[in-house]
């Protein structure tokens, strides 16, 4: 049986939170011996954002053959899994339902464990996936240990278009928030500002490219300020860039968007670097981690890396958006933890917290 090449632990992966319909096999919680995606966002790109009832009809077209692709391209059978992992919440519900749903028709079918996951454990997993940005793959099992996972106790990241999340993750014990967004997700307020800008959707790369050729200086944008110094805020951002684009507008010019896209850009990886700062003040971490789609920001991660003297562990670009072997590493991780296989009757947690 193929698990036993593969020591223990073969799980399958299924991710369909949002607008992505994504399987993976991943072996030991760790390897990644398939990762397959499909993008929604072109099908979503004309509204601007995501459109809930499309993406869940979307899904249900990809699920099946996306996770035959899966278990083809890591060439292993269902009979050779220990289980099946699935998102089951946040996210949008209807999208939610139809891998919940197809990760329980595959484990009544095979009788293999059925493992919810939380998805922001599944970001806070993408980590574990590489080694200083290269993917483990199956080669990494053939030559011995694995390299090891980021230290801890770490300072962890999570920016996504749902999410802003501060993390205290302790070596032994469940992570401990210390912020979160009082308003948008940090991905979200990319979203807003591409929109804003006429850059279109997913608007993170978009702003990201257009900044290589702004100033962010010529029209500074503030970074908000929060009761709590360890939460973000985002919306106050975006209405200063809003004003910034009608006062523009009245002149004769046309709208210097690389200009304006690097000062947003400037200023939410201000907040975010800020944050980071605030929490170093009290605690010591061995590691900061960024994962979720804005964690493929470059001028994230520079900032990072340049402004602490810790190592700062970033995923690979394949890994920082929404996949399914985050989420077959976090499943291991609850198998690991002893936690036993959920039943069949399991529903979806669109509001799931941490
Ligand atoms: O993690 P993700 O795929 O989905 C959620 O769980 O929300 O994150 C998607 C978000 C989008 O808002 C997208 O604009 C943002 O990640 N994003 C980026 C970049 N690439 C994706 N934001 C900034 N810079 C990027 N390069
Ligand atoms: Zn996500």
């Amino acid at each position: 049986m193929a698990s036993a090449a593969w020591g223990d632990g073969l799980l399958l992966g299924i991710e369909t939170s949002c607008d992505e319909t994504a399987a993976a096999v991943v072996a030991q919680g760790r390897v990644v011996l398939s990762n397959v995606v499909a993008s929604q966002v072109e099908l979503h790109a004309p509204y601007g954002g995501v459109f809930p009832e499309l993406a869940s009809r979307q899904h249900v077209r990809d699920i099946t053959p996306i996770i035959q692709r899966a278990l083809d391209e890591a060439g292993v059978e269902l009979a050779a899994l220990d289980g099946i992992a699935v998102t089951r919440g946040p996210g949008l519900s209807g999208a939610l339902l139809v891998g919940l749903n197809a990760a329980k028709g595959l484990a009544m079918a095979t009788g293999l464990p059925l493992i919810g996951v939380n998805h922001l454990a599944g970001h806070l997993s993408s980590n574990d996936l590489h080694y200083e940005g290269r993917l483990l793959g199956a080669q990494d099992l053939a030559s011995g240990p694995l390299p090891p996972r980021p230290p801890r106790p770490q300072l962890a990241l999570i920016v996504s278009g749902g999410h802003t999340d501060l993390l205290w993750r302790p070596a032994d014990a469940p992570p401990l928030r210390l912020g979160q967004t009082c308003d948008d997700a940090a991905g979200e307020a990319f979203d807003k500002a591409a929109r804003m800008l006429g850059l279109g959707y997913p608007g993170g790369p978009a702003i990201q490219d257009a900044a290589q050729r702004g100033d962010p200086g010529r029209f500074p944008l503030p970074v908000a300020r929060t009761r709590d110094p360890l939460d973000f805020s985002f919306s106050g951002l975006k209405t200063a860039l809003l004003r910034r684009i009608e006062s523009l507008e009245e002149g004769a010019a046309p709208l210097p968007v690389a200009d304006l896209a690097a000062a947003f850009q400037d200023a939410v990886v201000r907040s975010l670097v800020g944050r980071v700062a605030v929490a170093l003040e009290t605690r010591l971490p061995r590691s900061i981690a960024v994962s979720g789609g804005v964690a493929a920001n470059a001028a994230l991660r520079a900032a990072l890396a340049e402004r602490f003297d810790l190592p700062v562990v970033v995923p690979p670009l394949a890994l920082c958006t929404d996949n399914a072997a985050m989420i077959a590493g976090a499943g291991w991780l609850r198998l690991r933890a002893g936690a036993s296989a959920d039943p069949l009757d399991l529903d979806v947690a669109p509001s799931l917290a941490l």
